[in-house]
């Protein structure tokens, strides 16, 4: 195993959930969604802690969820693509956690967001439209390249090939560690 915690960030769709489970079974560990996790705690779906408890509430129970799991068992952690917005978060997921973004062209992510999948995880689709979408990728990139150990552009590749790319760049900085 690479190091003891993996956090995948990125935008939205940019398809931490679907690398996620591909790269834990690659290097033998954990694999945890944080927004599962967040749903699970809740009791609710992502959209109706949006609509029942607004945005900021939201927030604050990503960051407990964050905080809860990165203080567990070592695993390889799926992120929200907001979770970047705080500073806390990024300044945890950076002494914590090996940082992997997915960085992803909007173009794709809009393709990828326009088949209506998984709407009920992500009112901010819906809420803020594809101008405001694009307005927050813009906003949102620094913020991932802030903590970010490692980036990899998911435009062109399947995940399980974005997992096999990845899984090489751990192990390759393991053994110029060792
Ligand atoms: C959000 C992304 C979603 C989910 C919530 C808010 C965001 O997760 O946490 O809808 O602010 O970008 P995914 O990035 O897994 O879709």
């Amino acid at each position: 195993m690479p190091s003891d915690r993996i956090a995948l960030v990125g935008f939205m769709a940019s398809g931490k959930s679907t690398v996620g489970p591909a790269l834990a079974m690659r290097l033998g560990m954990e694999f945890l969604d944080l927004d599962e996790a967040i749903e699970h705690v809740a009791g609710r779906r992502i959209h109706e802690i949006f609509a029942e408890d607004g945005e900021a509430a939201f927030r604050d129970l990503e960051s407990q969820v964050l905080r809860e799991s990165l203080a567990g068992p070592s695993s390889l952690v799926s992120t929200g693509g907001g979770v970047v917005e705080s500073r806390a978060n990024r300044e945890l997921l950076v002494s914590r956690t090996q940082v992997v973004w997915l960085d992803t062209r909007f173009e794709t992510l809009r393709r990828r967001l326009g088949s209506g999948k998984s709407r009920a995880r992500r009112p901010l689709v819906d809420s803020l439209g594809w101008e405001g979408l694009r307005a927050l990728h813009r906003r949102r990139r620094p913020l991932y390249a802030a903590c970010a150990h490692y980036r990899f552009d998911t435009d062109r590749d399947i995940p399980v090939r974005v997992a096999r790319r990845i899984e090489g760049a751990l192990r390759a900085a393991e053994e110029t560690r060792a």
